[in-house]
């Protein structure tokens, strides 16, 4: 897959339209509704990330940041720049959160249908947690990386 430039900077409340365009990607499986008032409140409480290849917005992160760790709350790369390396930046760009309000790791939560495991494994994180139970749509992870 070809690689891309690609600049990421922090979403301002008017950006909402954007992140909601970025993570409707997770809205397929029924388990996430990112609609226009959930998006305007991630924007208005979180760290929120866009990478842009200098056009078009490309891809969303959200970052809930905690006392001893940030979550990767959301992130969506749209449908025809996946692959080119703009997820994994944003990984690196949480850890550079992290380290910029010192706590020691990072961690995301996925379902399996999403297909995310070997993105995150890739990027260094480890699986430390997989619960298969009959109430949920699928087996939910939990991946952690130390920073
Ligand atoms: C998962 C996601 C964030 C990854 O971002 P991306 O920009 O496509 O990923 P990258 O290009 O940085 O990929 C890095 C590595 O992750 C793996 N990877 C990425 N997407 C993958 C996929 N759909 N299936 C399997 N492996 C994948 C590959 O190993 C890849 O390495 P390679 O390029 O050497 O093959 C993005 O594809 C996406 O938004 N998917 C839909 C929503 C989602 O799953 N969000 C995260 C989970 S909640």
């Amino acid at each position: 897959m070809p690689r891309v430039s690609a600049l990421i900077r922090q979403a301002t409340r008017e950006d909402w339209w954007h992140v909601l365009e970025a993570l409707k990607v997770l809205n397929v499986h029924g388990v996430e509704h990112f609609t226009k008032k959930r998006v305007k409140e991630l924007v208005k409480k979180h760290c929120v990330g866009l990478i842009s290849d200098g056009v078009d917005v490309a891809g969303a992160c959200v970052l809930e940041v905690e006392d001893k760790a940030i979550e990767i709350y959301a992130l969506g790369i749209a449908p025809h720049y996946q692959g080119m390396g703009l997820g994994s930046k944003f990984i690196r760009w949480s850890e550079a959160m992290a380290r910029g309000v010192e706590v020691p790791f990072l961690y995301a939560n996925s379902y399996e249908f999403y297909g995310a495991l070997p993105f995150y494994e890739k990027n260094g994180f480890t699986t430390i947690s997989k619960v298969t139970d009959s109430e949920l749509p699928s087996s939910f992870y939990t991946f952690v990386k130390m920073i």
